[in-house]
């Protein structure tokens, strides 16, 4: 077998709905399996699952492909690396003879890793006893210490620098990678929290200042070519594990918060660095569970973060619950003062994020004047309007009745109108997509009929089809060169071929983004001959431009009896 040969065995041994399950879940409806896309932000189950031709596929964002494009594009590793993990699941190990290793980055690794060394070592010497003692202070044993790799840079400078460059690392290497600026050691007496990459690797670090020195809290490293801070939640590697087993993810702002909450065995947590929530993090949050609990520091910046972050979830279809906390204390603090039992109850009693949001509405209105009340009842009721279970929706809605004394009918039939108004929404969406013409049609629905049968691409064989747009050719090459090279074509195994071209894959996408194909023999002869004739008008166009450009007679009359020709054959070839 070669190398392709064994990658479509790895592929057949590993089933699509079973893998897919481990990271969405799904529900089945009908022959396919359904969950909410990872690939874009979405309220609706839009992505399917098919056992039968082991592929997924987005409605809505056009996402599809195979076992190995889902872990790719889910896990942000390269097709090759994926191909590679998937590989050793089912025991078998792919030759990396075509892919160069990245030296450069693999450079950048090393270096975080000689540093991390160097951090965890400093904090059980002498000159790290300072702030082994501040950490104890704050009860942060030795053990979260070695779990979370919590290391001391030292007072002095430029140790670090030394130790790398007698390593053979240039400055130029520790300064890209943010270790040293200006000749200078980064970090200086800083309590160090290494950063890691969702896959676990170490990169990049945040040094907290400890006991009374003046200076930022936090320092990060910058930007480089491997570390986002936007793209980071803290924890995030080690809780991806954990949510699997738990159900659902909790959300804190600070590292100190989520090592917290790891030694009372609440591992799947994560932090945002920082409050804002960024794109990437969404979907980092979203790929680790739909169940997602918002517990943020009990002062106001707390709440406003609780609110932005949850409108931010929620736009992507997630309704998060919410833990608050009193003004002075966060998950660190809480758990420390009132122990583990309280904080998970807690987690348990964590209230909707809708119904947060209302209760969030009443404060500071004033109840007794008829514009405040006006605007707030207004406002629950554009909340009300987006909440989709009905049962809910009602539920607040008599509540409310009750609270401002208004009738239940006329707040219904005000949260009517904001109803109409979001469904208005989404079905412009929907018809926001140009239709094919009948020629693009044919098209697709021939070629989604080559890859999901031999006998289509026999066919296609036979009458010599031709594909007028180079991207169209070349996949009905690929298709044919594949099959007669192994004998049968799966759609499934094509996003493994493809996989290195994407304007290939983005076509194989479109063809996938719908089911409505209909491949009976009728239908694929009358496809052929949409095809056949849209050629022969095309060059028949093609003639007359010539025959207008055309002056000489001779000339002129030969390319007339040309399309007179095509003409003919097109009326005996029509019928
Ligand atoms: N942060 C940062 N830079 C700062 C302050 C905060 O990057 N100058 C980020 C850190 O990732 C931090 C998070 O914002 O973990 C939350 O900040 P904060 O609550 O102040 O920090 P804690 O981690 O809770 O630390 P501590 O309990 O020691 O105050
Ligand atoms: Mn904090």
């Amino acid at each position: 077998m070669n190398n392709q040969e064994i990658i479509n065995e790895i592929r057949k041994k590993i089933d699509i709905v079973d893998l897919i399950s481990e990271y969405v879940p799904l529900v089945q409806k009908g022959r396919n399996y359904f969950g909410i896309c990872p690939f874009h932000n979405d309220t609706n189950p839009s992505m399917s699952v098919s056992r039968e031709k082991q592929i997924y596929k987005c409605f809505s964002c056009g996402a599809s492909g195979n076992i190995f494009t889902f872990v790719s594009e889910y896990e942000n590793i390269s097709f090759r690396e994926a191909l590679e993990k998937l590989s050793s699941r089912v025991g078998y190990s792919i030759t990396h003879s075509r892919v160069k290793k990245d030296n450069v980055d693999s450079k950048l690794y090393e270096i975080y890793d000689i540093a991390l060394k160097f951090y965890q070592n400093n904090i059980n010497t002498k000159e790290g006893k300072e702030a082994k003692k501040y950490l104890h202070d704050r009860s942060i044993d030795d053990d979260i210490i070695k779990n979370f790799k919590i290391g001391y840079s030292l007072s002095k400078d430029n140790i670090l620098m030394e130790l790398l460059l007698k390593k053979g690392y240039s400055y130029r290497d520790m300064q890209d990678i943010g270790l040293v600026i200006d000749n200078h050691d980064m970090y200086i007496d800083r309590i160090m929290f290494p950063l890691y990459d969702p896959n676990g690797r170490v990169v990049g670090f945040s040094g907290r200042i400890y006991g009374d020195k003046k200076g930022n809290k936090y320092v990060n490293t910058k930007e480089t070519k491997i570390f986002k801070k936007g793209n980071c939640l803290y924890n995030y590697h080690i809780a991806k594990e954990v949510v699997r087993e738990k159900g659902y993810v909790i959300v804190m702002e600070g590292f100190m918060d989520v090592i917290r909450a790891s030694s009372i065995g609440l591992s799947n947590t994560v932090a945002l660095m920082g409050t804002a929530l960024t794109k990437e993090q969404i979907t980092l949050i979203k790929k680790l569970s739909l169940n997602v609990v918002l517990c943020f520091d009990g002062d106001t910046a707390g709440a406003r973060a609780t609110l932005s972050v949850g409108r931010d979830l929620e736009k992507v279809g997630l309704n998060p619950k919410v833990i608050e906390l009193n003004n002075n204390d966060d998950p660190d603090t809480y758990i420390l003062k009132y122990g583990k039992d309280r904080f998970y109850s807690l987690v348990e009693n964590a209230i909707n994020f809708s119904d947060y949001k209302i209760n969030n509405l009443k404060n500071h209105v004033n109840f007794n004047s008829d514009v405040e009340l006006a605007n707030y009842v207004d406002n629950v009721l554009k909340e009300v309007s987006l909440i989709k279970d009905e049962i809910r929706r009602e539920i607040i809605i008599k509540k409310l009745a009750i609270e401002t004394n208004l009738s239940y009918n006329t707040l219904e039939k005000r949260l009517s109108t904001y109803l109409d108004k979001t469904e208005t929404k989404e079905i412009i969406k929907q018809i926001d997509k140009p239709k094919d013409t009948r020629y693009e049609k044919a098209i697709k629905s021939l070629l989604y009929g080559m890859l999901t049968s031999d006998k289509i691409i026999e066919k296609c064989k036979k009458e010599n089809i031709c594909f007028v747009k180079p991207v169209h050719r070349y996949l009905s090459n690929e298709i044919i060169y594949n099959y007669e090279k192994y004998g049968s074509v799966t759609i499934a195994d094509m996003y493994t071929y493809l996989a290195d071209n994407k304007e290939l894959l983005a076509l194989l996408n479109e063809i996938n983004s719908t089911d409505e194909y209909n491949c009976t023999d009728v239908a694929i002869d009358d496809y052929i001959n949409v095809i056949k004739k849209y050629n022969m008008n095309q060059e028949i166009k093609r003639l007359n431009e010539l025959l207008k450009k055309e002056n000489d007679l001779i000339e002129k009359s030969k390319i007339a009896e040309k399309i007179r020709l095509i003409k003919i054959g097109e009326n005996s070839n029509g019928q």
